[in-house]
């Protein structure tokens, strides 16, 4: 089977496991339910997965500004800070666009360390549940907003939830069950629910269950494509450079699994444990069954694209690109080697003055960058209930690739 989702034989060969799963019974087109049950056998590796990644973030230092700024990813973590800024910006625009006044409640899952805290307040929504399986981090997520809140006075309330998104209820652990979002926010973490069927399905039903018809869901993903027609130029499947390597655990050459497909990521102090591929036309199916709409797709170089114009003071604010050539004094983060195309690009340059510079990434860290994906997902309101009283939803899934632009 061939291992690229936009292949013809790879969607076919979807759609047929996705009905034999429908037929066995494993797949049911509507939303999960409670008593979703793994067999026993597989149980035991899954919670062997969960609990590796949730001591690998239970255990990553909280980095102080100094050692942030001599990273060797410093504009990479920066650059993924933007993607994250622009799509937070966009959805709340979106639904505030539609209904000016509205308070905005928002569900953070997979919030790590509260990465996106004050993206949020800048946002201006009026509460947000942050949920993770790594305990401490979500304590850091805590303290974190504690702080924020003391510094600046007014700011959205908050609930914090540790909890494995992939096999437990959230629902029942919210301070009011009957809670419903305008926003599902899931940034570098939803790939760790493609371990199987049912911790894919758990993890949506969470993240569409409570989420009001016209709300979104968004998020960002490493992209299963890019990262297998990579391993496919290396003869073992593995493949990297100085701050980053992922090492496939299966034959590429047979093809990947839909479920399970798991390789070892490790990137330079932020990640180094086992994640799985999201088969992006499998997700999509998978969430239409939850009333979830594809309305945005796109990899991190043609989302830059997209948006670099409209959100450039941003790019500027946060320091995404370095300056070539560095101003004097200052040294490239980067070997020389990494700039060649900033140094063609600089060289070719029209009018321009002796002091003038771009910005630009080394090789290095764009090769990182331009292994992620960013998408969003519309909230449908169900067409009809079926016999059980579960919604039914009438999804005509349509990818769009150029722009936020769904009405
Ligand atoms: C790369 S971090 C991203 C954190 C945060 N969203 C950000 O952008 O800064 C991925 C997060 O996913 C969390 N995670 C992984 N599997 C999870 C699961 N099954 N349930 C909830 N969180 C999970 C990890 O603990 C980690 O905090």
């Amino acid at each position: 089977m061939s291992a690229h989702y936009q292949d013809q034989k790879a969607a076919d060969d979807i759609e047929k496991t996705l009905n034999n799963e429908s037929q066995n019974g494993n797949l049911i087109r509507h939303h999960a339910t409670d008593d979703d049950e793994e067999p026993p056998r597989k149980r035991k590796d899954t919670e062997e997965h969960s609990s590796v990644v949730a001591a690998h973030y239970n255990h990553l230092e909280e980095k102080g500004l100094r050692e942030r700024f001599n990273s060797p990813i410093f504009y990479l973590r920066n650059f993924n800070n933007w993607v994250k800024s622009v799509l937070i910006q966009e959805y709340t625009d979106k639904i505030r666009e539609k209904d000016y006044g509205r308070s905005l409640r928002v569900l953070d899952i997979c919030c790590g360390k509260g990465g996106d805290l004050s993206k949020w307040q800048k946002a201006r929504v009026e509460h947000v549940v942050f949920a993770d399986i790594a305990e401490v981090s979500v304590q850091q997520c805590q303290n974190r907003y504690e702080d924020l809140r003391s510094r600046c006075g007014r700011l959205y309330s908050a609930e914090f939830i540790a909890a494995d998104c992939s096999k437990q209820t959230l629902r029942d652990k919210y301070r009011d069950p009957s809670i419903s979002f305008d926003i599902v926010s899931c940034q570098f973490g939803l790939h760790y629910s493609f371990e199987s069927l049912t911790q894919a399905r758990r993890m949506l039903t969470n993240i569409s269950e409570c989420l009001k018809p016209g709300g979104y869901f968004f998020g960002t993903i490493p992209d299963a494509n890019e990262i297998v027609s990579r391993a496919k130029k290396s003869p073992d499947g593995s493949f990297g450079n100085r701050i980053y390597n992922i090492k496939l655990l299966f034959d590429v050459e047979k093809g990947y699994p839909l479920f399970g497909g798991k390789y070892d990521f490790h990137l330079e102090g932020v990640v180094d444990c086992p994640e799985f591929l999201v088969n992006f036309k499998l997700f999509t199916m998978l969430a239409s069954d939850f009333g979830l709409e594809l309305v945005y797709k796109a990899r991190f170089a043609d989302f830059f694209k997209d948006h670099s114009e409209r959100y450039r003071h941003l790019l500027q604010k946060i320091r995404c690109f370095e300056s070539y050539p560095p101003p004097p004094g200052k040294e490239l983060l980067a070997d020389e080697s990494e700039y060649e195309h900033a140094k063609e690009f600089w060289k070719n340059k029209e009018n321009k003055m002796e002091r003038d510079q771009i910005g630009t990434m080394s090789i290095g860290e764009w090769e990182v960058a331009t292994v992620y994906m960013a998408f969003g997902f519309k909230k449908l309101a169900p067409t009809s209930w079926d016999s059980n009283g579960k919604p039914v939803f009438k999804t005509q899934t349509k990818e769009k690739g150029q722009s936020i632009n769904d009405k």
